[in-house]
């Protein structure tokens, strides 16, 4: 008889029934049983899961741990995600030094300076939003409502793509990461979405304006630096990543603030709080929830395992995350913990680009929502009755059902 811990369960893990906000009770007795675990894929092979903080962080800084889609043992989520690995070729799935080429053409868009001039923005489209929920409300979805277009409206400005668009690519993008999407439909998606991204870029080059994918066009592509379909998948990869992680850490942290009105109160009575609160939302939902995939390119030891060259790898950041060696009282909201070193936004090479704009979307959006709606309360206190994404890419809210 095999021991229960010699068993590879199936990864993703799902949550526990009933407690849909916390990560997987398995997850947190893989990672106390060892730092790197196996765990068996939806197509049968098998991977190691990397679940202790420090051994992520190493993990994420090491070189031998290849990030590149087109390696044979990559590992995906689904089959969908095999049929479409194509379609994934931007340099968040690259190694360097291409990636590191690939990323300097974009570090000046997001660099502190060039953010912080984008507050003045951000504030007018939380101001204007919540005007417009209050006005029809209430109640209101907070996720239709405010959470999704925030994001949305931001991404679409800086890279110049129309919002009026946005129920076409929030639908596809829906599709296309959602693991439980049929191949079929996946592809569809996936192309509808190149497509438009494709026509979108055409335009640029005919009539550059003054956005990210026409300076993208301009500086890079008309210089021999990136071809089409590469301003084409980096275009789709901003578009993507730049609302679905944000709209959903907004939703999920107005979600637990309305559930622990004590550490609301706090927030409420001394906004300079909000930064560090922001990071401990971050730590806590982590809702890159399914763990970064890379791949093994040489013999990597790690916590007193070797991984063998040529076999996947995954890295949970919500265990990382949710790891008591890093973090006392991991599952508990704390806004007054310095979540110091969180992963939730990767770390090493890869470390999200986009983090001092999601930064400023998280606090700007989070100190205007406490001050303007006081009496801001769930419609429902039952978790049950809401919708979490529990199949997608990025974990959070379908609906957020607020009144105030
Ligand atoms: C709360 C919001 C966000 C979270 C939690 C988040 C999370 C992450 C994580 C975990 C990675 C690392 C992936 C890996 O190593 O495989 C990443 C990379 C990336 N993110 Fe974000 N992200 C957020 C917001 C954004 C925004 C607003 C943008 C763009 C405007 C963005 C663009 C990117 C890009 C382009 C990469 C690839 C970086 C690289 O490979 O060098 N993200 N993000």
């Amino acid at each position: 008889m095999p021991q229960t811990e010699d068993i590879a369960p199936s990864y993703p893990i799902p949550r526990a029934a009933g407690c849909p906000l916390d990560p997987p009770p398995l997850l947190g007795e893989l990672r106390e049983r060892r730092a790197v675990s196996r765990v068996t894929l939806w197509d049968g092979r098998t991977a190691w899961l990397v679940s202790r903080h420090e051994e992520v962080r190493q993990a994420l800084r090491d070189p031998r741990l290849s990030a590149d889609v087109r390696h044979p043992s990559y590992p995906f989520f689904s089959q969908g995600q095999v049929a479409t690995r194509t379609m994934l070729e931007s340099f968040l799935r690259m190694d360097p030094p291409e990636h590191d080429r690939h990323r300097r053409m974009l570090t000046a868009e997001f660099r502190a300076a060039r953010v912080e001039a984008m507050r003045p923005g951000v504030q007018k489209t939380v101001d204007r939003l919540l005007d417009e929920m209050v006005a029809a409300g209430p109640p209101a979805d907070f996720v239709t409502a405010f959470a999704l277009p925030l994001p949305s409206l931001v991404i679409c400005r800086l890279l110049g793509v129309p919002y009026a668009d946005h129920g076409f690519f929030q639908r596809c993008s829906a599709v296309a990461f959602d693991r439980e999407s049929t191949a079929e439909e996946i592809r569809a998606s996936r192309e509808e979405l190149t497509d438009y991204l494709a026509r979108l870029v055409a335009s640029k080059a005919e009539r550059p304006t003054d956005d990210l994918i026409s300076r993208l066009v301009v500086d890079q592509e008309a210089t021999g630096n990136l071809t089409r379909r590469q301003v084409v998948n980096l275009g789709l990869l901003l578009l993507v990543a730049g609302h679905e992680t944000t709209a959903n850490m907004t939703a999920l942290s107005v979600l637990s603030l309305l559930r622990h009105p004590g550490q609301l109160a706090l927030l409420r009575g001394r906004p300079e709080l909000i930064p560090g609160a922001v990071e401990e939302l971050l730590r806590l939902h982590s809702v890159a929830h399914n763990g970064l995939p890379r791949v093994a390119v040489e013999d990597v030891e790690i916590g007193g395992t070797t991984i063998p060259a040529g076999d996947p790898v995954l890295l949970s950041l919500t265990a990382a995350n949710h790891d008591p060696r890093a973090y006392d009282d991991p599952g508990r909201l704390d806004v007054q913990r310095t979540a110091r070193a969180h992963v939730a936004f990767g770390f090493g090479v890869h470390q999200c680009i986009g983090q001092p704009l999601a930064r400023l979307e998280l606090r700007v959006a989070l100190a205007t929502v406490l001050r303007r709606l006081p009496q801001l309360r769930l419609v429902d206190e039952s978790l049950g009755n809401l919708g979490f994404r529990h199949s997608m890419t990025v974990f959070g809210l379908h609906n957020l059902p607020v009144a105030w």
